[in-house]
């Protein structure tokens, strides 16, 4: 899978103690009462994930990149997978409910064991392609779950999380504060003219990729118009008013399932106060950031899942655009507001020199960007032998492909190859969208 080649043990190392540092924050950020609780039922409990990432490093890196033996057999086994179920019911049989937890300094203790046997092995690991590969997949593996910890620290009650800027380079902004945008942006569109976009990674030049990156392929797009802004909460607001959650044709059969079946009326991240037949005023509606219920953003781009952010698109009488339609409208893009920048989103907009040449806006970073692309293989697709089930176990017809990065979003994983994905109705994930002819 990877090039054969001398690496940087000790970059290496730390990154790997950069990692443990901020997964050691994010767990601070929690109050210790909380630490059984499941806060996304569909997920496992937070004590699950503090195991977890150092349990997982030494199974892609030392056990599977190095053939070493385990730190902590019983412990290891308990904290290898997480879960993944398609509704709430499902989650009840695989969710753990009757597992014995360890106390949290048993968790400590062996995350802190793992963490030694980590470190003591890299400076002399050899430069094996399997080597290479379980010491990237472990490094880049703890860096998205510190993302999707965020996920589930944002639907915590606020008086279970503790404030910290400790690892963050600045909390939450309001709007009004940054680089103000022209105005027009916010209803204007860019042509992006027909070409070709290059989809994938190539084995042969980089150091390590996922499996689902491989291979780089060409793939010819015709042109298409896009938006030059993200869907702000503002304008799916409108959508929200005008019955869009109660109007069956724009939905899928999948997405207006998930609407009844959970009485979702709006974005998981409004707080909205109207019963559920009346209008939302942005006045009663706020914003559930991390520490705090905020004043309505309207200016930030919506979070929504893939099933929202579809049906506005068709209410526009517009669609999502596809994978490879990101990697053209990309062209040249910079991060923006990413690589924890903040614990939730700027104005859509903020960032205007990470625009890219055809003079998109937010496409990497301020929110992941939601595609219609159905997430598979690419041609010459293998799994990867540091975690075969990574990307193999997902190509079930039911995720969706989402594209750039979030502001909480490391820096290490923002590549034009990066591939993430969920199911279209899971909505707390920081996913924004925009719309497509
Ligand atoms: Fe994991």
């Amino acid at each position: 899978m990877m090039l054969s080649t001398a690496i940087d043990t000790r970059a290496a190392a730390d990154w790997y103690r950069r990692n443990r540092q901020r997964s050691e924050a994010l767990f601070d950020l929690i109050d210790p009462a909380a630490y059984y609780t499941r806060p996304i039922l569909l997920r496992n409990p937070i004590v699950f994930y503090e195991g977890h990432l150092p349990a997982f490093s030494v199974l892609a890196f030392l056990r599977r990149g190095l053939g070493r033996p385990s730190v902590d057999a019983r412990l290891e086994k308990l904290f290898e997978r997480g879960i993944d179920p398609d509704s709430q019911d499902a989650a009840v049989p695989r969710s753990g409910a009757s597992t014995v937890w360890p106390s949290r300094e048993e968790v400590r203790a062996f995350a802190r064991a793992c963490d030694e046997a980590v470190l003591a092995a890299l400076p002399d690991m050899p430069s094996t392609p399997e080597a290479i590969e379980g010491l990237y997949t472990a490094l880049e593996h703890e860096a998205m779950h510190q993302e999707t910890l965020l996920y589930m620290w944002h639907r915590l009650p606020y008086h279970q999380k503790r404030r910290s800027s400790t690892v963050f380079s600045q909390e939450t902004r309001s709007s009004g504060e940054l680089d103000q945008r022209p105005p027009d942006l916010l209803t204007s569109c860019k042509e992006i003219p027909e070409g070709a976009a290059i989809l994938g990674a190539d084995r042969r030049s980089v150091l390590f990729g996922w499996d689902n990156e491989f291979n780089a392929h060409p793939v010819h797009v015709p042109a298409f118009e896009i938006d030059t802004l993200p869907v702000t909460n503002g304008q799916y607001l409108e959508f929200v008013n005008a019955g869009g959650y109660s109007r069956r044709d724009l939905w899928s059969d999948e997405g207006w399932a998930w609407l009844q079946a959970e009485g979702v009326r709006s974005p998981a991240f409004w707080i909205t106060r109207n019963s559920p037949d009346l209008l939302i005023s942005c006045e009663e509606t706020q914003w559930r950031a991390m520490f705090e219920a905020l004043p309505f953003p309207g200016d930030w781009p919506v979070y929504v899942s893939h099933a929202e952010a579809s049906a506005y698109a068709r209410w526009k009488g517009r669609r999502l655009m596809t994978e490879a339609e990101w990697h053209r409208a990309a062209e040249g893009a910079t991060p923006g507001h990413v690589d924890f920048a903040g614990f939730d989103p700027v104005p859509a907009g903020s960032c205007p020199r990470s625009a890219s040449i055809h003079g998109v806006h937010d496409l990497i970073g301020n929110g992941w960007e939601w595609t219609s692309t159905i997430f598979g293989p690419f041609a010459g697709f293998s799994a990867m032998r540091s975690y075969p089930e990574y990307s193999a176990d997902f190509f079930d017809g039911q995720h969706y492909v989402m594209k750039g990065a979030s502001p909480a979003t490391a820096k290490e994983l923002i590549r034009p190859s990066f591939r993430n994905w969920f199911r279209s109705n899971y909505p707390y994930v920081y996913a924004k969208f925009r719309t497509v002819r």
